[in-house]
């Protein structure tokens, strides 16, 4: 009901909002809103796609039928793992030239981008390497190895179970 002037105003009619109220509570809802949409869109902001690595160091347990000197890849690992009469042993298949990953052979390993050739010991055949491939730390023990991908040995080390 409208007030008149003349007229009295009932007392069921609501007080009627100042202007400069009115304004204030435009502004502050405007904001409170914007606040709002920001905090949604920011909740449905993508995440990260890229996921946390998996650890350099793992167990692994070599297979029973790996014949004596044939590399055994661990699935998404960069390590070939070797047995002998001497020993267990790992060598890095990341090639020393641009880190590609190289493929055991019979005679060593070959590496399918540049055309590197390594010995079975890892030792640069031919280029253009320029670094043999690295010999990896690995621990023997109950059945299983521990590979640790981040630390290098001397070629040549072997462990035994
Ligand atoms: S990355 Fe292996 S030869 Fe180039």
């Amino acid at each position: 009901m409208t007030v008149t002037p003349g007229h009295p105003r009932s007392r069921l009619d609501p007080e009627p909002v100042p202007r400069r109220d009115f304004l204030g509570l435009l502004s502050f809802w405007t904001m409170a809103t914007t606040l709002l949409f920001a905090t949604l869109g920011m909740l449905r902001m993508p995440r990260a796609a890229v996921l946390p690595s998996p650890s350099k160091k793992f167990r692994v347990a070599i297979p029973e039928a790996l014949p004596p000197g044939e590399a055994y890849v661990p699935p998404g690992r960069t390590t070939a793992i070797f047995r002998d009469a001497q020993g267990t042993y790992a060598i890095s298949i990341v090639c020393t030239h641009l880190g590609c990953i190289v493929k055991p052979t019979p005679d060593g390993f070959e590496c399918p981008c540049h055309g590197s050739v390594f010995a079975r010991d890892g030792a640069v055949v031919r280029g253009p390497a320029p670094q043999p491939l690295s010999w990896i730390k690995v621990e023997a023990g109950g059945g299983t190895v521990v590979v640790d991908e981040a630390a290098t040995v001397a070629a040549g080390t072997k462990v035994t179970a």
